[in-house]
């Protein structure tokens, strides 16, 4: 079996290959990444050296690249994690998150259309469902709740999935889509609430938390989202939207003095800066689905998931030091400088 999973020098999907070559042994796992900003070869450094594993430096916007690729490969199942995926940037420069996002995964199911595919799965995200309010602890998204983006670019990815579930009704393409919540972990961009958190309170940085930091996310560990990906794609219905999330709400304020107590760093540090425009107040999933149908559970409580992701960043200083020492410094003052 070939699997080609897109984006897999990012965050999600370097841990996704990781977790497949470890899983499925006897499979074939072939990345196709842009490199962007986001994406790090060094990230790939040990699935490189696996004769299982082939990387492939393209674009998911060029046609032509990725059809070379598939008649090279004849992979039997997709998995698109290729994205611009962060909101920040998003509401800076919107344009290249609609090509990344919907023309891209366009072009990728047009491709696993021609020369056909067991299995084309779009990562997505809560995100499409908008946000729900603060006052109400009841609610959660369920695969039935509208679709009602709020920044640019949860609206690409919502506009990836209505054209993916389109795909599926037209063309009969195989199509399932899963909507996951916050991840956190090892190899997150340093530009993410988490990881910047820990890289600014080791160097002794204010900590911006924007407005009164009482916005909620639900964190999943990145590693119980790689298996529900895997899960659906053994298991999961043609078709069908799979909600990947643990019940673990927790507000932004809350997760940074977490890392100051962990780090022994004073809560000082922590500055209240501008609100993001749009921002979303709460993520909360219901998983009754893919727990009911699938048997799907996260296992990595929060408790223990922070700590060894802080620990990981203690670790791998030189992976995300680099990161942060070249352009990154212009983004961090466009974004931070005058807030
Ligand atoms: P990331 O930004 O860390 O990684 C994205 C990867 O995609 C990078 O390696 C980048 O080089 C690559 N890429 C970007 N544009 C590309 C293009 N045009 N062609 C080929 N490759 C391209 O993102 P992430 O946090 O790992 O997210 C992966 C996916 O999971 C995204 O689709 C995102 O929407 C979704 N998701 C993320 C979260 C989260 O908490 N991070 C939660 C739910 C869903
Ligand atoms: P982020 O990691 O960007 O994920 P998302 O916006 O996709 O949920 O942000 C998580 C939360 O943390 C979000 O409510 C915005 C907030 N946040 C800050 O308060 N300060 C920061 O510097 C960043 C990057 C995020």
């Amino acid at each position: 079996m070939t699997y080609l999973v897109t984006g897999g020098a990012g965050f999600i999907g370097a841990n996704f290959v990781y977790h497949m070559l470890a899983a499925h042994p006897t499979d074939r796992i072939v990345c196709v990444d842009k490199l962007t900003y986001a994406g790090n070869l060094s990230t790939l450094e040990e699935a490189l050296k696996n004769p299982n594993f082939r990387f492939v430096k393209a674009d998911i916007c060029d046609r032509e690249a990725i059809t070379k690729l598939f008649g090279e490969e004849r992979p039997e199942v997709v998995v698109n994690f290729a994205a611009e995926s962060h909101v920040d940037r998003s509401i800076e420069n919107p344009g290249v998150f609609l090509e990344t996002n919907i023309l891209g995964t366009a072009v990728m199911m047009d491709v696993s259309r021609i020369f056909g595919v067991e299995r084309f799965h779009q990562v997505s995200t809560d995100e499409v469902y908008g946000d729900l309010p603060l006052d109400r602890p009841d609610l959660f998204f369920t695969e039935e709740t509208p679709i009602h983006t709020s920044s640019p670019y949860s609206s690409s990815k919502a506009s990836a999935d209505l054209l993916a579930m389109a795909y599926h009704r037209t063309y009969s393409l195989p199509v399932t889509i899963s909507r996951c919540s916050n991840n956190y972990g090892p190899y997150q961009f340093p530009e993410k609430l988490i990881p910047l958190m820990i890289a600014n309170a080791l160097a002794d940085k204010p900590l911006p938390v924007y407005g009164e930091g009482l916005n909620v996310r639900d964190w999943l560990y990145v590693e119980d989202h790689c298996k529900a990906i895997d899960l659906i794609l053994q298991k999961g219905r043609v078709g069908e939207v799979y909600n990947i999330g643990g019940h673990n709400e927790m507000k932004n304020i809350d997760i940074v003095k977490l890392i100051c107590k962990a780090l022994d760093k004073p809560e000082s540090l922590i500055t209240h800066v501008t609100d993001r425009k749009g921002h979303d107040m709460r993520y909360a999933i219901d998983p009754a689905k893919i727990h009911g149908e699938l048997g799907w559970l996260p296992e990595t409580m929060f408790a223990d998931g922070i700590q060894e992701t802080i620990q990981w960043y203690l670790n791998n200083r030189k992976w995300w030091e680099e990161i942060i020492s070249g352009e990154y410094q212009n983004y961090y003052q466009r974004m931070y400088g005058n807030r």
